[in-house]
């Protein structure tokens, strides 16, 4: 067993008599209940900040009958694991990349592709859009017992490397870390590089030993991970705007009171909103913390990759289901 996973079942078990006595749903104290949320981010990420303020909300509606407890650095395991936790009731919520959710329902793959998303902007309006994105979100309840509640975005993300990247035949035979899912994997080829598929938190390690050249992520994970430590040369390729869901446990939204479900849900509207003020100072901040730790941010001329991108994406869609999905997502687009 993975350690951290060992680590947070200890975790799971010290927090409260749910998983103990029953093996399923959210840990009762006497009066109060508590969700178990699983997040692969440090204290310090925005996504972390947004998620405890979320509990207190909950909590200060509910008059202390919910609270969240969030647990951070992947210490309940990594996304992959955690949607099995989920899908057993064992893990209340989670904070999964949109990628993860490919191997469940390919559908979700049209979120997943290279510049669907023009921008943030856009990105919120297609994920708070029920006519849009509202069946794919409930397309795992039946199979999986999951349920899509909406997200936090992940903005751009580009690559980042030790040595420096200017087209495409600079990837060249270069190991760039891709999370687990096939779109991310194809896009690293389609833009020259070899794709290594890995969780989250095994990556800096992985740069540290050699085993891998690069990866590719948001300012904000390149700084607190400090992954900025190892890969030095961060380059503005722009491939993709990610997005994280908020995903919950089936089992433990039917188990809640309507009252409750209705606080749950007006405290998650504020909390994404708080979010999105919380985003454009931690980029900030974390461009000016890896720029103190010796990282370089590289502007380049971004269409040799681009050609390679929209091709890329476009070849992808393969039902008529995803085409639908991304037609309607790109008639939305506020750009
Ligand atoms: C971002 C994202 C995470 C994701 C990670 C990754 O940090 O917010 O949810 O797991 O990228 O690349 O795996």
């Amino acid at each position: 067993m993975h350690r951290r996973t060992f680590l947070g079942l200890l975790a799971l078990a010290a927090a409260g008599p749910g998983l103990a006595a029953c093996g399923a749903g959210p840990a009762s104290g006497s009066d109060t209940t508590i969700l178990r949320l699983a997040l692969n981010q440090t204290e310090k990420h925005p996504s972390y900040i947004a998620l405890t303020n979320f509990s207190q909300r909950l909590e200060q509606a509910t008059g202390g009958r919910y609270r969240i407890d969030v647990f951070a650095n992947e210490v309940l395991g990594a996304q992959q694991e955690i949607l099995n936790l989920m899908s057993s009731g064992i893990v209340d919520l989670a904070i999964i990349s949109s990628p993860q959710l490919e191997n469940l329902n390919k559908d979700f793959q049209v979120f997943n592709l290279p510049r669907v998303f023009d921008d943030v902007e856009h990105q919120m309006k297609v994920i708070t859009d029920p006519a849009i994105s509202g069946e794919l979100f409930t397309s795992l309840e039946a199979g999986n017992g999951l349920t899509v509640l909406g997200g936090f975005t992940q903005g751009e993300r580009n690559l980042y490397t030790k040595k420096a990247i200017r087209t495409p035949a600079d990837l060249s035979g270069v190991k760039i870390r891709v999370q687990e899912s096939p779109v991310m994997l194809g896009m690293i080829r389609a833009m020259g590089g070899s794709p290594t598929p890995m969780a989250y938190g095994e990556v800096y390690t992985a740069l540290q030993a050699g085993v891998l050249d690069g990866a590719e992520n948001n300012e904000v994970s390149y700084s607190t991970q400090k992954h900025s430590e190892v890969a030095r040369i961060y380059t503005y390729t722009r491939h993709l705007v990610g997005l994280d869901y908020l995903v919950a446990s089936t089992k433990t939204l039917q188990r809640m009171p309507a009252d409750i479900r209705a606080a749950f849900d007006t405290a998650w509207q504020a909390t994404w909103q708080e979010f999105l003020q919380l985003w454009d100072a931690a980029t900030k901040e974390a461009i000016a913390t890896a720029t103190k730790t010796g990282a370089t941010f590289a502007e380049i001329d971004t269409s040799p990759f681009d050609e390679r991108l929209e091709k890329f994406a476009t070849d992808l869609l393969s039902s008529d289901v995803q085409r639908q999905i991304y037609r309607k997502t790109r008639e939305a687009a506020t750009a």
